[in-house]
C-alpha cells in the first residue's frame, strides 16, 4: 500500500477500490461472507469460517469475514451470494451446515434475501421484525464490508466526508451541518455534538486535542465495540473529522481493554490509513496535519467518565476532578480536549455528506437521528439494533426484539444501563428518546436495556446494580466511596430476612445524600436503579421485612419456607 500525496491520488485508489467491489459481486464466483464478532466467535464463527475455506478450494468461491451485523439470535451469520441471485442469509450455521450451505441446499436454516423481494420460498430480510423498523446510518456497512479491509471500506464511502473537511468546506461550515443535525452525544449525557465542536474550535490554547471515548464500560450495553469489530473506518473517519475542524493536533481513540477484537482491527484501520497517507503531516497534500493515537483503558468503569478518561490517556489514575473547567478548556496535558462517544463520531461522516437538515428529520423534535441499542434478558431475538430515536419501548421488545421467550413473563425493563429506574407494562408506549423516558425514572442513556421477568426479584436486582456502582466507585470522594457500601449492605439485610421496615426509609435518605453530594455523574445517580425499584416494586420489598418471604422466591430469604423472623 502506497502513501498517497494528493487528492488526486486518492481519488485514483477510490476508483480501484470501487472496481475491485464491483467485480466481487459482479464476477462468475459465490461470494460467502462469515460474520465473525467476538459475539460469533463465541458461538463457533471461526471454525465455520474455516469449514468455509477448505471447502472452497479448487471451487469458484470467494470466502471473506465480515463484522457481525447485530442480529445474535441467529449467529453464526452467513451470507450466500451466487452469480445472477440476490444474496441469502443463513442464520445459525454450524460447521456440519457448510457442506449444504455452500451446496446450494440449505433451504432450513435461510432467514431472508436481501433487497425488497422474496426469492422462492425466502422472504426479504427487512421484512423480519428484527430490520423491518431499524434505519442503518452507522452500522449501515457492519456486516457487509470487511473491517480489516480499507479497499471495502473505502468502496463504500470511508473518508469521503474527510476529503471534503480536507478540501472542500470551511470548518466553520463542517460545524454549521453538525449544529443543524442536532446531534446529541451517544454515550449517555445528550449534549449537542455540534455545540461541543464550536467551543472547542473557538478555545485559543493549543495545542488541541480530539478524544472518542470508546470505554463502553457499563454492563448490558455492547454497541460501540461492535461498531469497532464492524466498520472501525467510520469511527476513525469521525475522529479525524473533528480534529481538522476543531484545530485539534491529535486525535485519541480510548477503548476499553476488555475488548481485545475491537482494539485489533481499530489498531489495523488506524494502520492502514497511516500507510495512505490519511494520518501525518500534509494529509494529501492539504497543508493539514493530523496525528494519532490509540489507548486502551485497564477495566474501571469510571474510566469512562470525561474527566477521568483524560487521566487515563495521559497514562494517570482515572480519577475524575471537579468541574469547571470542562474538558474543552481543559482536558489531555492541560490543554482544550473535544470528547465525544464512538457513537456519536461514527455519525459524522453521513452528516457531512447529506448534511445537518437531512439528519434531523430522522427521530423525533428533541432528539434527532438513529439510536444504537442492545438488549440483555430472556427475548427471543437478542441483538444490537439502529433504530429511529423515538420508536416505542413496546414496539422494540415486542417485535424489534421478538417478545418474550416461551415460560417467561414480562416484569420489568431496565433502562440507562446501571443509572436509572426500571419501568414497567404501563410506560412501553413511550418514545425511545434522550427526554420521554427520563419524565417516569427512567434513562435512554447509552442505549443499553435489560428486560426482566417475573421470577427475578427486584431486592436482588437492585442489590446487583448497587453492588456495580460500589464496586466501580474511585473512592474519591465521602457520600459515593461509604453511601454505596452502606446500600449494599443494607439491601442484604433485607435478602437475607433480617430487614427492617426503617431500612427503607434509612435507603432512602443514604441514596438523597450520595446523590446530592457525589462529585462525578457515577455516584450522583448511583442509587437511582434502587429508588426506582423501590417504588416500582414496593410490595416486593415490603414481603422480604414484613412477612419475611421473597415473593420469587429466587434470593437468600427464600418463598416463606427457608425464612428468618423479620421486621421491626
Ligand atoms: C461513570 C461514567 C461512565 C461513563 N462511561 C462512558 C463511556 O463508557 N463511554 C462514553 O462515551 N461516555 C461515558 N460517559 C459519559 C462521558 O462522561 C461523556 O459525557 C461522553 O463521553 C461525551 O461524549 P458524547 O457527548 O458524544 O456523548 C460516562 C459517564 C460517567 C459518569
Ligand atoms: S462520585 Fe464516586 S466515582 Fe465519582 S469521584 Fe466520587 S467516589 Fe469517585
Amino acid at each position: 500500500m502506497q502513501r498517497l500525496t494528493s487528492r488526486a491520488e486518492f481519488e485514483q485508489f477510490q476508483s480501484d477500490a470501487n472496481n475491485r467491489w464491483d467485480r466481487l459481486w459482479q464476477g462468475e464466483a459465490t461470494v460467502v461472507s462469515v460474520g465473525v464478532g467476538s459475539s460469533s466467535i463465541a458461538k463457533g464463527a471461526l471454525d465455520v469460517l474455516a469449514a468455509c475455506e477448505r471447502y472452497a478450494q479448487g471451487q469458484q468461491l470467494v470466502v471473506r469475514k465480515v463484522g457481525v451485523d447485530g442480529a445474535d439470535w441467529m449467529e453464526v451469520q452467513v451470507q450466500v451470494k451466487r452469480p445472477g441471485q440476490p444474496a441469502v442469509y443463513y442464520g445459525n450455521v454450524e460447521v456440519a451446515d457448510v457442506p449444504q450451505l455452500l451446496g446450494g441446499s440449505l433451504q432450513a436454516k435461510a432467514i431472508g434475501v436481501e433487497g425488497d423481494k422474496p426469492f422462492g420460498s425466502i422472504p426479504p430480510l427487512i421484512s423480519h421484525p428484527f430490520y423491518k423498523y431499524q434505519h442503518r446510518i452507522v452500522l449501515a456497512d457492519t456486516g457487509i464490508i470487511d473491517p480489516d479491509s480499507i479497499e471495502d471500506a473505502i468502496a463504500r464511502g470511508a473518508y469521503s466526508a474527510y476529503l471534503k473537511v480536507l478540501f472542500d468546506i470551511p470548518a466553520e461550515d463542517a460545524i454549521a451541518e453538525m449544529t443543524a443535525a442536532v446531534l446529541r452525544g451517544r454515550g449517555g449525557a445528550g449534549f449537542p455534538a455540534g455545540v461541543k465542536w464550536e467551543s472547542g474550535r473557538k478555545a485559543r490554547v493549543t495545542p488541541k486535542f480530539v478524544v472518542c471515548n470508546s470505554h463502553e464500560g457499563e454492563p448490558n450495553v455492547y454497541k460501540d465495540r461492535r461498531i469497532h469489530e464492524g466498520d472501525p473506518h467510520r469511527i476513525l473517519e469521525g475522529i479525524l473529522i473533528a480534529c481538522i475542524v476543531v484545530g485539534a493536533e491529535r486525535g485519541y481513540n480510548y477503548i476499553g481493554g476488555e475488548y481485545p477484537l475491537a482494539i485489533e482491527r481499530f489498531r489495523k484501520a488506524v494502520a492502514d490509513a497511516e500507510r495512505l497517507g490519511l494520518i501525518g503531516k500534509n494529509v494529501l497534500g492539504s497543508g493539514k496535519d493530523v496525528a494519532f493515537r490509540v489507548r486502551t483503558g485497564g477495566g474501571a468503569y469510571i474510566c469512562g467518565e470525561g474527566s477521568a478518561l483524560m487521566y487515563s490517556v495521559m497514562g494517570l489514575r482515572g480519577q475524575p476532578r471537579t468541574k469547571p473547567p470542562r474538558s474543552v478548556e481543559e482536558g489531555i496535558w492541560k490543554r482544550p480536549t473535544v470528547a465525544n462517544n464512538t457513537e456519536t463520531l461514527a455519525n459524522v461522516r453521513d452528516i457531512i455528506n447529506k448534511g445537518g437538515a437531512w439528519y434531523k428529520q430522522i427521530g423525533t423534535e428533541g432528539s434527532s437521528g438513529t439510536k444504537l441499542m442492545t438488549v440483555q434478558g430472556p427475548l427471543t431475538t437478542l441483538g444490537l439494533v439502529e433504530v429511529p430515536m423515538g420508536i416505542t419501548l413496546r414496539t422494540l421488545i415486542e417485535e424489534v426484539w421478538g417478545g418474550m421467550r416461551d415460560g417467561y413473563r414480562f416484569k420489568g425493563i431496565q433502562t440507562g444501563g446501571v443509572s436509572a429506574g426500571p419501568l414497567r407494562d404501563d410506560h412501553l408506549d413511550l418514545p425511545v428518546d434522550f427526554d420521554s423516558l427520563t419524565d417516569v425514572g427512567g434513562m435512554l442513556g447509552s442505549g443499553g436495556f435489560v428486560v426482566f421477568d417475573e421470577n427475578v426479584c427486584s431486592v436482588d436486582f437492585a442489590r446487583y446494580l448497587t453492588a456495580f456502582n460500589r464496586y466501580e466507585s474511585c473512592s474519591k470522594c465521602v457520600p459515593c466511596a461509604k453511601g454505596n457500601p452502606a446500600l449494599v449492605e443494607i439491601l442484604d439485610r433485607i435478602r437475607f430476612g433480617r430487614g427492617s421496615k426503617s431500612d427503607l426509609a434509612l435507603m432512602e435518605r443514604t441514596s438523597k445524600h450520595i446523590i446530592e453530594l457525589s462529585l462525578c455523574g457515577l455516584g450522583q445517580v448511583a442509587p437511582m436503579p434502587l429508588l426506582g425499584m423501590m417504588q416500582m416494586y414496593e410490595d416486593e420489598f415490603r414481603a422480604h421485612i414484613v412477612d419475611g418471604i421473597c415473593p420469587t422466591g429466587t434470593c437468600p430469604i427464600g418463598a416463606g419456607d427457608t425464612a428468618i423472623a423479620a421486621g421491626d
